[in-house]
């Protein structure tokens, strides 16, 4: 008993096929690599802001691309600094400088962030039913991480606006909350 002819076999292919490329396309971004964390050797790992250390066996996902950007694109706000010795590492990449974190500044994952394009332009965020501005000065680096150069930290999800103290407060949230909001943003 024949069931499947090679016409209505050839369909099933091309559907199979499509349905994989659409969802691909409309999820957008899918995970480039996975990297393994490491312990941090002793002193390393700045646990301020509420940062998080690599743990040794972990898998970490990486990403080089971010969800699209639209009028509202769903994100995470997470808290950074951007002054020297805090959490952020060295220098901002957009100006090679550091911030106060008195000034509303944010860095953007990797995706985002494409290639500094939105480097010292203001994007506009919506959260906690308030809205702020804020300059992208940095890259939150969701490509690489749990090594020496990113403070043994795991590599940044694909949809994070990193902010300064500055952008917390313009929103309104209260200080006992700072550290992870789902927010929306756009570009101002
Ligand atoms: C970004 O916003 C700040 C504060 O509103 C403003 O002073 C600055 O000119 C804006 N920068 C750009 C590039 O639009």
């Amino acid at each position: 008993m024949e069931t499947t002819g090679p016409i209505p076999f050839a369909f099933f292919v091309l559907a199979l096929l499509s349905s994989h490329f659409l969802a691909v396309e409309v999820g957008g971004c899918s995970p480039s690599g996975w990297i393994r964390g490491q312990t941090p050797p002793p002193g390393q790992c700045n646990t301020g802001d509420q940062s998080e250390c690599c743990k040794n066996g972990e898998e970490y996902p990486i990403f080089r691309c971010s969800p699209p950007v639209n009028s509202h694109t769903r994100a995470h706000l997470t808290l950074n600094s951007f002054e020297k010795g805090g959490d952020g590492g060295g220098p901002s990449e957009c100006d090679n400088k550091y911030h106060s974190n008195d000034t509303p500044v944010v860095a953007l994952s990797t995706g985002w962030f494409n290639h500094e394009s939105r480097c010292l332009r203001n994007i506009t965020i919506h959260g906690n039913g308030n809205t702020a501005v804020a300059m992208v000065v940095d890259e939150c680096d969701s490509t690489q991480g749990c090594d020496d150069e990113h403070d043994y930290q795991p590599p940044c999800d694909n949809d994070i606006v990193d902010a300064s103290r500055a952008v917390w407060e313009a929103l309104g949230v209260p200080k006992d909350n700072w550290g992870w909001l789902d927010i929306t943003w756009t570009d101002a």
